[in-house]
């Protein structure tokens, strides 16, 4: 670069870094109350100032195919379905509240009438959490007459009862109130939900900050769908599979084709996850997700043969974990836990155009994925801030270009905070600092950096 070149044939008079480096250490030191010894490159331990959200636990695939298979022999007993107005729809709800009352929640039937039929919709309250703000999390629980619907909508009914049950062994005391809802006769046009946000008081709606639908999660042929409806209720789950390195997709089979529909037109924020009905698998998806292209998501959809083979494992056990993790994360307060820092304070000296250096800090205890508002603030002496290149390394080694080298800024030092959209990484684990000095001379070195999550 002609300009930087230029700069050095006539030199302004600095004073030289090392006495600066040196006051600089010093007034470090005093401040932090460490540092009295020389600059040294060893990554100090990160400090964080608040505790962590409770993480969710991993919901136990086993435990949710066991409440398939009591579905299943529900439904072979039944006439081989448990639809609304059918004695295997009853048996059903009662297996649920059993499960539900023997761990300590309160439990509500609701009963309607829808064509010509006694209906049921199952509410169980977890006793706690602010009664002004409730999360809520529901699926429909009916099949249609045709088969036993095991992933329609057996699988989401038995995500919710694990995770319900999951908040009763954990002892979970969340801020928000818990409510968990299982819907009949979604089969025959959303009734039991449209049933019960009907009857739900102006007064008790505005109480509803969210709900949570789970309809078909366990398609033989997966896709990984989330609703493209409340964007905080949207990028808990996105950033969940992030997690997981699973692609997601927004869910288009059909909007409002689900119990979240009589939510949303209230007013209600609503979002939920989807593996897939009878729309066909393309070729790209097939690529990213793994499966049969050309065939549909659930070749069993609406039929006899959505029996307990009529799962895929894999999808299942992510979209059951899924569904605990945005119960827990959406339910443990009004904002996303913010203010951990992770800070490096060792000095490491940065090379006359040299190599890069990194420095290192951890970040633990975190679920999902960092945030996309990522604060990272770098103290870096040096004597022409344009000789360095500045980047950020996530855990995977993704890295974000926080500055670039520039022959003409000749400015002292940096001392900035950059904001790094970070929502596709991992927060847990090792984030590097790299800084490289790309030109001769001038020199520093690297004082002190964090994160802000
Ligand atoms: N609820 C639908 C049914 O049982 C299934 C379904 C189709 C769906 N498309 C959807 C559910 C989109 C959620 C979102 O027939
Ligand atoms: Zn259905
Ligand atoms: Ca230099």
């Amino acid at each position: 670069m002609s300009s930087h070149a230029e700069r050095h044939t006539a030199p302004t008079p600095r004073r030289s870094w090392s006495r600066r480096a040196a006051l600089a250490v010093t007034a470090a030191g005093a401040v932090l109350g460490l540092l009295t010894t020389a600059p040294t490159a060893t990554a100090a331990a990160p400090h964080r100032s608040a505790a962590p959200a409770v993480a969710a636990p991993d919901i136990p695939l086993a435990n949710v195919k066991a409440h398939l298979s009591q579905l299943q022999s529900i439904a072979t007993a039944n006439g081989g379905n448990r639809a609304h107005g059918r004695a295997g729809y009853r048996a059903s709800i009662d297996y649920i509240k059993g499960k539900l009352d023997a761990a300590g929640y309160t439990t509500t039937l609701q009963q309607f009438t829808a064509g010509g039929a006694t209906g049921w919709n199952l509410i169980a309250d977890w006793p706690g959490g602010d009664p002004q703000q409730v999360l809520m999390a529901g699926a429909h629980l009916d099949s249609v007459t045709s088969g036993p619907g095991i992933n329609d909508n057996g699988s989401g009914s038995s995500a919710v009862l694990e995770t319900a049950l999951a908040v009763a062994r954990e002892g979970l005391q969340p801020t928000k109130h818990l409510r968990f809802g299982w819907w009949g006769a979604e089969e025959l046009g959303l009734l039991g939900s449209k049933y019960y946000v009907n009857n739900l008081p102006s007064t008790e709606r505005a109480k509803v900050a969210g709900y949570l639908n789970f309809d078909m999660i366990g398609s033989p042929n997966p896709g990984y769908f989330v609703y493209d409806d409340d964007p905080q209720i949207e990028s808990v789950f996105k950033n969940y599979f992030a997690s997981l390195n699973v692609p997601t997709e927004i869910e288009t089979e059909g909007d409002g084709r689900s119990d979240h529909a009589p939510f949303k037109n209230v007013g209600i924020p609503v979002g939920g996850l989807f593996t897939g009905a009878d729309y066909t698998k393309t070729s790209a998806q097939a690529q990213k997700w793994g499966g049969t292209a050309g065939t549909s998501f659930d070749r069993c959809y609406h039929s006899s043969c959505d029996t307990t083979a009529n799962i895929n494992d894999t999808a299942l056990d992510r979209n059951s974990d899924a569904v605990a993790h945005a119960v827990w994360t959406l339910s443990a307060g009004s904002t996303p836990p913010s203010g951990n820092v992770y800070e490096n304070a060792a000095d490491l000296p940065v090379p006359d155009a040299g190599a890069a250096v990194t420095s290192s800090v951890t970040v633990s205890g975190r679920t999902g994925n960092a945030p996309d508002a990522l604060k990272v603030s770098v103290d870096i002496k040096h004597t022409w801030r344009g000789d360095l290149v500045i980047d950020l390394l996530a855990p995977d080694g993704s890295s974000y270009r926080l500055k670039n080298s520039s022959g003409n800024d000749s400015a002292d030092n940096v001392l900035a905070t950059y904001t790094v959209n970070a929502s596709s990484e991992t927060a847990n684990g090792t984030w590097k600092l790299r800084v490289q000095d790309v030109a001769a001379q001038d020199t520093g070195y690297l004082d002190s950096w964090k994160l802000t999550f």
